[in-house]
């Protein structure tokens, strides 16, 4: 099978200022090894308030165009998974557009919470090969600390805040996208949700009931993300003609390292191809996984034909997948 578009570099960047467990201790009746034991999260980047998310997005895209050696006004298209824009409209891609100076692109926002970026390159390449794009931003960010309600131990232990990117550009010989594959079900959508919105505008009341803030069943969350990831890296795998035991490193989303253990054991994949960075980021929601894969690249984790396998799960419920050869 032969690649349509590649990855020609990435970047993140995540805000300097780090929650450690001990200081949620210090705000909600938890412990460090009780954080640890059930999702192996150790510490999570979150944002100054009033800071701008698309400060975090334009530097992760400066930083992968750079790499790239491509000039912002080369970019024909830029998408940006994300459900934490600075505002409600315009879209955090318009917002990054105009901070990257990219006049010649189109710009755009999708929600697909923790699976923005995956939907992202799913829709990135098939625009590559059906509208002629060359050069795409893929952008990732989040600041759900934004919605956390912090009073609510079951929730504002897992996440984090930051922002990844990658640039496609036209596959070479081999190396590229092999596969992406995206699905819903909407059915599930009240496990994981923030009713804040135009059913229900901010009131003060709203507001006060700390309503408007991330509310979820953890239990079944954490089944359904072991069932979909399994189901979407198989599906990639499947239509990328490769197996399991083929892939040189497995990035999966990372909410918990316990999911992300279970999905490794499933594929039988040794934990050492399995790339884990929660324990320092925590879950970061669409920006999880160009994070971890840009770290990947920069410390040599991926080397050249590598191939290597991205799963993610969220909201939604959504979850989505790819194989790419590097
Ligand atoms: C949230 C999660 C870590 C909870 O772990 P769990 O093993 O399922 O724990 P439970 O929800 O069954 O809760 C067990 C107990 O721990 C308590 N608890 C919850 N959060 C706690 C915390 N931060 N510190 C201490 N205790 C906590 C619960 O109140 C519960 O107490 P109870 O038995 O007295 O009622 C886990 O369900 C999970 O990771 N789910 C997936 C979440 C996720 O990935 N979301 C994003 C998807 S993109």
């Amino acid at each position: 099978m032969n690649p349509f578009s590649r990855i020609l570099a990435s970047g993140h960047a995540v805000p300097p200022r780090i929650l450690t467990n001990a200081d949620l201790e210090k705000i909600v009746d938890t412990s460090d090894s009780w954080i640890v034991e059930r999702t192996g999260i150790r510490q999570r980047h979150i944002a100054e308030p009033g800071s701008a998310l698309s400060d975090l997005a334009m530097d992760a895209a400066q930083q992968a165009l750079d790499k790239a050696g491509i000039s912002a006004e080369d970019v024909d298209l830029i998408i940006a998974g994300t459900v934490t824009a600075d505002m409600k409209f315009p879209s955090l891609a318009c917002l990054v557009q105009e901070k990257l100076g990219a006049n010649n692109a189109a710009a755009f926002d999708l929600s697909a919470a923790c699976s923005g970026f995956l939907y992202g390159l799913h829709i990135a390449n098939s625009l590559m090969q059906t509208a002629g794009y060359k050069h795409v931003l893929v952008i990732a960010a989040e600041m759900l600390s934004s919605m956390i309600n912090w009073q609510d131990r079951n929730t504002c232990v897992l996440f984090g805040d930051g922002a990844g990117a990658v640039v496609l550009g036209p596959a070479d010989d081999n190396r590229g996208i092999l596969s992406t594959y995206m699905k819903s079900d909407g059915r599930h959508h009240g496990l994981l949700y923030n009713p804040g919105g135009s059913q229900r505008p901010l009131t003060h009341e709203l507001i006060d009931s700390n309503e408007a803030t991330i509310h979820m069943e953890g239990r079944e969350v954490f089944r359904h993300a072991v069932v979909s990831m399994t189901d979407a890296l198989h599906e990639a795998l499947k239509l990328a003609q490769i197996a399991p035991e083929a892939l040189t490193l497995l990035i999966p989303h990372q909410a918990n390292v316990r999911i992300i253990e279970a999905i490794g054991k499933r594929f039988k994949i040794a934990p050492e191809k399995v790339y884990v960075n929660v324990d320092r980021f925590g879950n970061t929601s669409a920006a999880s996984i160009p994070i971890a894969l840009d770290e990947a690249l920069s410390t040599g984790h991926i080397q050249p034909g590598d191939v290597v396998g991205l799963v993610t799960f969220g909201a939604g419920l959504t979850w989505s997948s790819s194989i790419i050869r590097f």
